[in-house]
């Protein structure tokens, strides 16, 4: 090849490259009032931000790809926790961290609403998937989801339950699995041990779930059906 020809296949190569570039970028300017559903962001939600930020949680924590890799990425801790599972872990990092410690931030329960709000709205932005979250959690959403046609899987998700108990191997630790509890536990005991866990056991560590009578009662056929 001459020396010549070299030089055009550089010009063209950059400039092809070049206008790719441009249009992506302007494209996804265009998108991001849709991807980030901008009409949903409340009050509360900016007061969220701002709790995130006075906390520094991006010392330790990513959100949207940003911040350090100390701790796991918030991006779309909605769905792995829910709220309730969120408030628990701030409120007392001490019964869910493993070696990696995280701090007592002594949020107090509006700063934990609003940030839960926030954390809410971000999952909700369709990131295109990035950054890749875990596929086994993924996978176990997505259960949740085929299984979300009943009220109690999705009470199971959003009451945090997921931050102590596995279903189908996926959650966490400090509980046992409760992927077949109703073929050891019925309908009556699983209502108890939501209403008080130490009722059935007396030293349960388990804490008294903030559950309405409904809300027991759906999660308890939900957990009773699952054999
Ligand atoms: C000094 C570091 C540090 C700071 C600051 C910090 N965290 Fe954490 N956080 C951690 C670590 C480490 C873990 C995970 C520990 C483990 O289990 O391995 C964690 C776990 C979590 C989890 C559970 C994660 C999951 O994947 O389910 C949530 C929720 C959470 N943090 C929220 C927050 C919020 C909100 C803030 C700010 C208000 C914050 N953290 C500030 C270190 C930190
Ligand atoms: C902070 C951790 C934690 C959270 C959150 C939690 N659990 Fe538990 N759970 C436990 C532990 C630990 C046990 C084992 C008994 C004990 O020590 O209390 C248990 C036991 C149980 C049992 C009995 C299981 C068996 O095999 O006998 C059921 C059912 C149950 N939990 C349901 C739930 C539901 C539903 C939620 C959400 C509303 C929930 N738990 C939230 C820690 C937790």
């Amino acid at each position: 090849m001459s020396a010549k020809a070299a030089k055009w296949i550089f010009y063209l190569g950059t400039l092809i490259s070049l206008v790719l570039f441009l249009g992506l970028t302007v494209d996804t300017h265009r998108q991001i009032k849709t991807l980030t559903h901008t009409d949903k962001l409340s009050e509360q939600v900016v007061a969220g931000k701002r709790v995130w930020q006075k906390y520094n949680c991006n010392d330790c924590h990513t959100i949207l790809g940003f911040g350090s890799y100390y701790a796991p990425d918030m991006t779309k801790v909605y769905w792995r926790r829910g709220s309730e599972g969120i408030k628990a872990v701030v409120r007392t990092p001490e019964r869910f961290t493993t070696w990696r410690k995280m701090p007592h931030l002594g949020l107090t329960d509006l700063e934990l609403q609003d940030l839960v709000a926030f954390l809410q709205w971000v999952s909700e932005i369709d990131t295109q998937d990035w950054p890749p979250q875990d596929q086994k959690l993924r996978a176990a959403a997505g259960r949740a989801v085929a299984l979300g046609v009943s009220p109690g899987a999705t009470l199971f998700q959003e009451k945090g339950c997921f931050a102590c108990h596995r279903l189908y191997g996926t959650g966490g630790m400090l509980g046992p699995e409760l992927t077949h509890v109703g073929s050891r536990r019925t309908y009556e005991t699983i209502e108890r041990i939501l209403t008080d866990p130490r009722s059935v056991n007396p030293q349960a560590t388990m804490p008294t779930p903030p559950l309405s009578h409904e809300e027991r009662d759906e999660l308890g056929r939900f957990l009773a059906g699952m054999k």
